[in-house]
């Protein structure tokens, strides 16, 4: 492992959210100012005062994903409706199978209700797909499906000499992570949650990520990498944490919390890690099977998704007029009920805003950090609780 010098000052104890701001000149969320070009699908602003169709994702067609992904004979092609009711195909057999695995491709609900997303400057990889399993790939039709399947090829396994340093690294963060001030922050948040009624029996994580820190597949800022790794590893002790506090509340009941993870980068080797270190049961589950596991008894817990995997937008249509799952933890949204301008960057659309009305909001601004955890887990990244918010549905 490399170790460079931190640019920070090592004479501090702990670590502030405006201490690191002060430092690096730059709020650690502030989405309205962040600049994604307008002319890209992140980017390009869309009118949602008022979204004029149905649910563009449900049950159905996440089932009927499922048994198609899980199916051993394939059929050649598969077509869905999308948002106008029109049959499309959300699937055609590759010519060539070098790929492994079939993967959940979603477009967000700017694509969906806007013709400007299927251009050829500002379309996304899922758009093209859409496109091109409709034939319309040149002639920049919009294809509004809630999501199209592609076939990926699987995270390489890790080699036994990484399994032995990842090893290391995951008791390492796992001995600092008890130690921390932050970690005592979040078992009481949810002691106290617990206490004062949460009903949380399951926690459904989506996208925490390998723990095996990407350096191993060669990737370059190894500084960084390896923060970004930390923080991954420590995304999933938080939800060990959380899981843990709320099983030591409800221990005279019959009530059990288990924990669901989602992500399609997990190896073998981060199931084995992950599954030795839980405290509750855990299971691994491929897209969309997660999303079907969440129920009212559950708290969602996502961290810097993609912005094509539009966790709230789905939750949303999915919960539409009933009683929501018991909790998020996710990235921050502006939740506007006055903004008329929507961007896929905002991971919020009106329907999310209107969903979460139900609920109270808090945040981890003042999780300081140990300057030990700093050095280790962030240096250049902010500590990744700062960038999330807490969601707890009202009684
Ligand atoms: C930007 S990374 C963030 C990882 C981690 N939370 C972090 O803070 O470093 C996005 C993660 O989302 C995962 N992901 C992508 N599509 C997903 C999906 N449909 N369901 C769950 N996870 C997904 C990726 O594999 C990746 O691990």
């Amino acid at each position: 492992m490399t170790s460079s010098a931190s640019p920070f000052d090592p004479k501090k104890t702990i670590v502030s959210k405006k201490w690191f701001e002060d430092q690096r000149k730059f709020p650690v969320v502030d989405l309205d100012k962040v600049n994604f070009p307008p002319d890209e699908w992140t980017g390009h602003r869309v009118d949602m005062s008022s979204i004029p169709f149905g649910h563009a994702f449900n049950r159905d067609a996440l089932k009927t994903a499922v048994k198609f992904i899980e199916a051993e004979t394939k059929p050649e092609s598969l077509r869905m409706h999308d948002v106008g009711g029109n049959l499309r195909k959300v699937w055609e057999e590759p010519q060539t199978k070098v790929e492994n695995e079939i993967g959940m491709n979603y477009l967000t609900y700017p694509e969906l209700l806007s013709k400007d997303l299927a251009s050829k400057d500002k379309r996304s990889d899922n758009m093209e797909w859409a496109q091109e399993y409709n034939n319309v790939y040149d002639k920049h039709l919009s294809i509004p499906v809630p999501f199209v399947l592609k076939s990926f090829e699987r995270k390489k396994e890790a080699s036994p000499t990484d399994e032995k340093k990842v090893e290391g690294q995951v008791q390492a963060m796992k001995i600092m992570f008890k130690a921390s001030g932050s970690a005592q922050k979040i078992a009481e948040r949810f002691t106290k949650a617990a206490q004062e009624g949460a009903q949380i029996k399951k926690i459904v994580g989506f996208g925490l990520g390998s723990v095996k820190w990407d350096k191993l597949c060669g990737e370059e800022d190894e500084v960084k990498e390896q923060n970004a790794g930390f923080q991954r590893i420590w995304q999933h002790f938080t939800a060990f944490c959380i899981a843990d506090a709320l099983t030591r509340v409800y221990c005279e009941t019959d009530k059990k919390v288990e924990i669901v993870l989602q992500d399609p980068c997990y190896t073998a080797t981060d199931k084995k890690f992950l599954a030795k270190h839980s405290p509750v049961r855990i299971s691994f589950v491929r897209d969309p099977k997660g999303i079907l596991q969440v129920d009212s008894e559950t708290l969602v817990m996502t961290a810097f998704l993609p912005f094509d995997v539009p966790m709230p937008s789905i939750i949303a249509d999915l919960f539409h007029g009933q009683k929501g799952p018991a909790g998020f933890i996710w990235d921050k949204m502006i939740l506007d009920e006055d903004k008329k301008l929507w961007r896929a960057a905002d991971r919020a659309t009106p329907r999310v805003v209107e969903m979460l009305k139900g609920y109270t909001r808090d945040d981890f601004d003042d999780h300081d950090i140990e300057w030990e955890v700093f050095d280790k887990v962030c240096r250049r990244l902010p500590y990744w609780l700062w960038a999330m918010d807490l969601f707890l549905r009202k009684p």
